[in-house]
């Protein structure tokens, strides 16, 4: 198998700061539309459970309306959910440092759980809304006495509420799964010490535990609290026709929201608590800090609300609501980018390593300056027109040269002695090999022979 490391390309640092930009949004999309869809999906699971028991169609009723609510439209789940979640795999890939590929490998099985979950619970959703209007007709029927084909209609309710009992589990299971894995996976890219343990160990560590908590918890939060602002303040608040339903569906979802939300603060701390103190700088805290002010202040007008039903400022709760988890990401990510800031200064500087590489590819062979050398090694010893003590005035020795180049490089690539050649008479000792290379000699020596002809 291809190793995905390969699929990472090379980035330079402000590459790496809008990457870092780029992954805080997907994070955000993800954790928040994922929390929001799972935590409605065990809302109206267990609300079905209990109409079950009880016979109660308030609870159907709820049960259907939530998910109904939350899942409206199915682009969603593509936009804010497999979209972003792919983002995040291929950020991983780029950013992870270290086992960054254990938790790349982790959150593709993931995303595949995911995919199905999500799907399933579409069909959760539709085989729902069958049960509801079936359920709506028996009660008609007795009124109306229609010509409905009974029979038909009752077998098609009794295999959807087969499709629709297997498919809230399923969906349920699958979502479970797949928050989980996402839950080990994020934590292995900042938990050094999970390498050295097996996936499934991981799985079963108290910080992905924990992790696993309080995303499901959060979920289950910033469900209901999406629920109650679609349901009584978005456009104007629905028409409900039925003041006993709205008033138990209002209570119920605000009764849900307020209990998950006052374990968020516990949760989000004990999750950084789990956080190698390492990787763990001040903004982690701030974005923690951030989180809790935020889920106080959302709880605190959800309970006026529930008190009074005073809808003005719900708003507000559930912008604060929201904004809580939307903080705990940037502390999340924050916690991402300490652990990895090795590996994303090591991959910064590979880049700039492979840019200097590049530009010395365009350039070309690099031109051989025969100046140069004359000066840093021949000019010690050797002027051109005056015999120094050291060594003979080419204008003296080189001429000789005139029509054979060949004889001069070979001389100065292997100085031969010459003995008394020079015609002022001098004495030298034979000329030390200059450990020059052939091309730097042909320079030398073509920059020596061209300075003497010009000379003339
Ligand atoms: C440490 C001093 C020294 C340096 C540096 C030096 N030379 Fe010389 N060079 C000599 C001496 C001494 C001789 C005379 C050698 C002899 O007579 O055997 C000589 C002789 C020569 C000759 C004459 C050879 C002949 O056949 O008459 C040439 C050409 C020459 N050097 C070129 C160079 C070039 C080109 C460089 C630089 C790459 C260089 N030298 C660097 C000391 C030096």
């Amino acid at each position: 198998m291809m190793s995905l490391e390969n699929l990472a390309l090379p980035v330079s640092g402000s590459h790496i700061s809008l990457l870092g930009f780029l992954l805080l949004l997907a994070l955000i999309s993800f954790t928040i539309y994922t929390g929001i869809v799972f935590g409605s999906m065990i809302l109206s699971y267990i609300f079905k459970k209990k109409n079950k028991k009880s016979g109660n169609d308030l609870e159907l009723n709820f049960s259907q309306d939530i998910i109904n609510v939350i899942t409206t439209n199915p682009t969603t789940w593509f936009g804010f959910g497999l979209m972003p979640f792919l983002a995040i795999i291929l950020m991983y890939i780029q950013m992870a440092g270290g086992q960054g590929i254990n938790s790349v490998n982790i959150l593709i099985v993931s995303f595949l759980f995911y995919a199905v979950g999500i799907t399933v619970i579409y069909f959760y959703k539709n085989s729902l809304h069958f049960n509801m209007l079936y359920s709506l007709y028996e009660n008609r029927k007795a009124i109306a006495k229609d010509e409905f084909k009974e029979g038909l209609a009752e077998e098609q309710n009794k295999q959807m509420k087969i499709l629709n009992h297997s498919t809230g589990f399923w969906g349920l299971t699958f979502m479970f799964i797949s928050i989980w894995l996402f839950a080990t996976g994020t934590q292995y890219a900042v938990d050094q010490s999970m390498w050295s343990a097996s996936a499934i160990e991981n799985m079963f560590s108290f910080s992905v535990i924990f992790k696993l908590t309080q995303f499901i918890v959060g979920g289950v939060s910033m469900a209901g609290a999406t629920y109650v602002f679609l349901r009584y303040f978005w456009d104007g608040g629905y028409d409900f026709k039925n003041n006993e339903y709205s008033e138990y569906a209002r209570k119920t979802a605000l009764g849900w929201t307020l209990v998950s939300l006052v374990f968020q603060p516990l949760l989000m701390a004990i999750v950084i608590g789990y956080a190698d103190k390492s990787t763990v700088s001040s903004m982690v805290y701030v974005g923690i800090a951030v989180a809790v002010v935020l889920s106080f202040i959302g709880s605190h007008i959800l309970y006026t609300y529930l008190r009074n039903n005073e809808t003005s400022y719900l708003k507000y709760a559930y912008m604060a609501v929201i904004g809580a988890f939307i903080f705990f990401a940037v502390s999340q990510q924050s916690n991402f980018k300490e652990a990895n800031h090795e590996y994303l200064t090591y991959r910064v500087h590979e880049f700039e390593m492979l840019e200097l590489a590049r530009a010395a590819e365009k350039s070309g062979p690099v031109e051989i300056d025969g100046g140069e050398i004359y000066k840093t090694r021949c000019s010690a010893c050797h002027k051109f027109d005056v015999a120094q003590i050291t060594a003979p005035a080419y204008a003296d020795v080189i001429p000789k040269y005139a029509d054979n180049m060949e004889a001069l490089v070979n001389f100065i690539a292997n100085p031969t002695p010459r003995g008394n050649i020079d015609p002022n008479g001098n004495k030298y000792p034979p000329m030390a090999n200059q450990g020059l290379k052939k091309n730097e000699v042909e320079a030398v020596a073509k920059y020596i022979v061209d300075q003497l002809n010009g000379e003339k």
